[in-house]
């Protein structure tokens, strides 16, 4: 059912653009403070001093100015890009204005996503490794906690290399992590301008419903983990396999497609999300856990290998465990390979999650490190009802609060109770194509640590 932040992600400006590193717009990327929890666990442990580490926008994001015309609209300039590897050889990836162009700002511990900006529409960034330039922070999830929480963002861990693909490109891709490269996630998506160097120009299709998108015949593929899917009416937590780990690339029909079997990845997913499984009022505005006040989820990812992902919400101090299946046939409140089997079964889908590499197969990308990838968008193709973190080897947290405080209607004080609504009004303002201007998700406090190290689980 999940979606990857993928299609999600951003409108793009015009221009040229390019897997060559650019010169025209100076590459300033914001920063961020996140905590890693240390000991071996027990109730809030002393974290570590902050660490500070830039984030990195997503290549898909990104709209370049450069001296070449590469990309225009929607469309590629054949003059200069009749094919990938001769386009990626002309074509320069600029820097990017963070802030003006796409809406992205930091403060400390919180990152601030503008979902409309201009002509930019949501974003997606990466969390980078402390002081580095070149190389994205990597998680190894198995055995640890994720605590992300709020609304209408994505937070999820995508199998990408560190370097952003640099090193097996052979030399093709010269932008690398500093410029945003390297993306991919198990919907193996198609609309990626640059995959391992190589331009997407064979095949490129242009988007009908937006002016700067399109798809090409490459896809790119890799095991993901979603934390956090979420509006204000429904959760999920999925873990996605791929029988290939690490990014891999993928053309037409071999890449992932809806509803089928095909590919390398496990596109749907097996997801715990409360009203699904049967239980309309667990999760939602004044509910067992109330969206219309700050949450705290907690995602545990037991064992090494992952044997189940456990979930529980922290509101007003209190620790509120996930509901339980309400489902025929489909028992317990975690993720785990029988679960998996049973939901399947009772809903009469086929069983991809379990054919890709089930959990074990996702605890072995998590073995592998995973980056932190943050979004807010909109999925123009599926006009998708909702919205979208890792793990391994011993037990660690991570903590993530996050705020959707964008008034709604926009004339609403972002304090005013009905503010925290957004969710709903925003995914069917999407739906009609009239998203609020307004909204925005802000990411912050994020704490990685042994399990029990942030978070003191009910007895
Ligand atoms: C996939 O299956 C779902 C449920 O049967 C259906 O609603 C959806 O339209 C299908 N998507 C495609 C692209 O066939
Ligand atoms: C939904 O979950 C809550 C909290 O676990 C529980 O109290 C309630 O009985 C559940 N409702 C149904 C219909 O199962």
């Amino acid at each position: 059912m999940s979606r990857s932040g993928l299609l999600v992600i951003a409108a793009l400006l015009p221009i040229a653009l390019s897997q060559l590193a650019g010169t025209n717009t100076a590459e300033v990327h914001p920063a961020m403070t996140w905590q890693k929890c240390t000991g071996t666990g027990g109730p809030l442990a002393p974290p570590s001093p902050p660490r500070r580490s830039r984030l990195q926008l997503a290549l898909a994001s990104r709209g370049v100015t450069g001296d070449t015309n590469c990309y225009t609209g929607n469309t590629w300039d054949t003059s200069v890009c009749p094919d990938g590897k001769t386009c990626a050889a002309n074509c320069a990836l600029d820097g990017a204005d963070y802030s003006g162009t796409y809406g992205i700002s930091t403060s400390g511990n919180a990152l601030t996503l503008k979902f409309v900006t201009g002509a930019n529409v949501g974003s997606r960034v990466y969390l980078m490794a402390p002081g580095s330039t070149t190389e994205y922070q990597t998680f190894n999830f198995e055995n640890q906690e994720f605590l992300p929480c709020g609304l209408n963002g994505a937070l999820y861990f995508s199998q990408m290399d560190a370097d952003g693909g640099v090193a097996k490109s052979a030399g093709a891709n010269k932008a690398g992590a500093n410029f945003g490269t390297g993306y991919c996630d198990s919907q193996c998506p198609r609309d990626m301008k640059f995959i391992n160097g190589v331009a997407n120009v064979a095949g490129w299709t242009p988007d009908s419903n937006n002016a700067n998108t399109g798809t090409g015949s490459m896809g790119t593929c890799c095991p993901e983990m979603d934390v956090w899917e979420a509006n204000s009416i429904s959760a999920a937590v999925t873990p996605h396999p791929c029988s290939t780990l690490g990014q891999s690339t993928c053309t037409g029909t071999t890449c992932s497609e809806a509803n089928s079997t095909q590919g390398t990845c496990d596109q749907a997913g097996c997801d715990f999300n409360s009203y699904r499984m049967g239980n309309t009022t667990f999760y939602g505005p004044g509910l067992t856990v109330d969206t219309t006040q700050k949450i705290t989820v907690v995602t545990q990812f037991v064992g090494s290998p992952i044997t189940s992902i456990n979930r529980f919400y922290v509101q007003n101090g209190k620790v509120i465990p996930n509901s339980n299946s309400n489902i025929a046939g489909v028992t317990g409140n975690s993720i785990s390979d029988s679960f998996c089997a049973a939901q399947k079964t009772a809903f009469g889908d086929t069983n991809t999650f379990a054919s890709k590499g089930g959990l074990a197969g996702m605890s072995e990308a998590a073995a592998a490190g995973m980056v932190l990838v943050m979004s807010i968008w909109d999925d123009y193709a599926a006009n998708m009802l909702w919205y979208h973190l890792v793990f391994t080897g011993f037990l660690l947290k991570l903590i993530v609060f996050c705020r959707l405080d964008a008034p709604y209607p926009p004339t609403k004080a972002a304090s005013s109770p009905g503010s925290w609504n957004l969710l709903g009004e925003l995914w069917s303002s999407l739906s009609s194509g009239s998203a609020s201007p307004n909204a925005q998700v802000i990411y912050s406090n994020i704490k990685f640590g042994p399990i029990g190290s942030t978070f003191a689980e009910p007895a």
